[in-house]
């Protein structure tokens, strides 16, 4: 299956500061790719800057919703236009500067060989820079919390910086994803894993925000918390049974 038309899709919630240099940056890095802005009704008018950027560049496009309903809603918003448009490879990165556009030609090379690619901040290679120290145990915390609850073997399922190859979109149940804060990626990784898709990460280094505010909130901790608390008992593995081998694609 061809890799050839890349979809980069960028959440915002009041970005205004940094929506025109993420794009510009991306579009230095990877001039090919297009990229769906998905904005809800940011009020510091995130929205308008990214539609006078679409109005001038024809690989820009800008999906406008009108409450602030979280990330997780927002990329599955995003997934089904890029299904309807025919993309190979979706891609998710923060609007911020945190995920590097220049590290992203690493991502879509590690995708001939995976069906979703990771960028990790967690394996040998992967870095974090300025982030606080409790931002960085609350990180590391949630994956080692992930890996036991879920038996999920990934170190960093709640990164935000990834590739998809289309079909895994395809196959996946998405109208049924509830999550709607950051543990949406851990849905989505835990789900791509256990339908036996290749998962592989690829070391990134994140860097934290100059500008504009992280949306991290004490209910998106409690949300990511409980249900991956409760994915872990539905699948049985707190009550000592094992994981079913994941099932592997034909
Ligand atoms: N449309 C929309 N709606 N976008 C949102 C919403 C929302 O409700 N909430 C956040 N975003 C956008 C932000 O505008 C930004 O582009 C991106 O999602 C990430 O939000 P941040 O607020 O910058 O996240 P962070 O830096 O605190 O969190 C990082 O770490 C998380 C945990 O590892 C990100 O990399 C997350 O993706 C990651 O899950
Ligand atoms: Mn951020």
């Amino acid at each position: 299956m061809s890799l050839d038309r890349v979809l980069v899709i960028i959440p915002t919630y009041n970005e205004a500061e940094n929506i025109e240099p993420i794009l510009d940056r991306l579009h230095a890095a990877v001039p090919g790719a297009s990229v769906l802005v998905v904005d809800d009704g940011s009020p510091d008018g995130t929205g308008q800057l990214a539609d006078a950027r679409a109005a001038a560049d024809a690989r820009v496009q800008v999906m406008h919703r009108t409450e602030k309903n979280g990330l997780g809603a927002a990329y599955v918003a995003g997934f089904g236009w890029a299904r309807e448009h025919g993309f190979d490879v979706v891609v998710e990165m923060d609007a911020d500067g945190s995920h590097a556009p220049e590290q992203l030609t690493r991502l879509l090379a590690a995708l001939e060989g995976a069906d979703v690619v990771l960028g990790s901040r967690w394996v040998d290679g992967g870095k974090v820079v300025n982030w606080p120290k409790s931002r960085e145990l609350l990180s590391r915390g949630g994956n080692a919390y992930t890996r036991i609850a879920l038996g999920l073997p990934i170190r960093d399922a709640t990164g935000g910086f990834r590739a998809y190859r289309r079909e895994v979109l395809d196959a996946l149940p998405l109208d049924d994803v509830h999550s709607q804060g950051y543990c949406f990626q851990v849905d989505l990784a835990w789900q791509s894993w256990r339908a036996g898709y290749r998962v592989a990460e690829v070391p990134i280094t994140f860097v934290e925000r100059e500008r504009g505010e992280s949306k991290m909130s004490r209910q998106i901790v409690l949300e990511a918390l409980w249900r991956v608390t409760w994915w872990g008992l539905r699948s049985g593995r707190s009550r000592g049974r094992r994981q079913p081998a994941p099932v592997r694609r034909p």
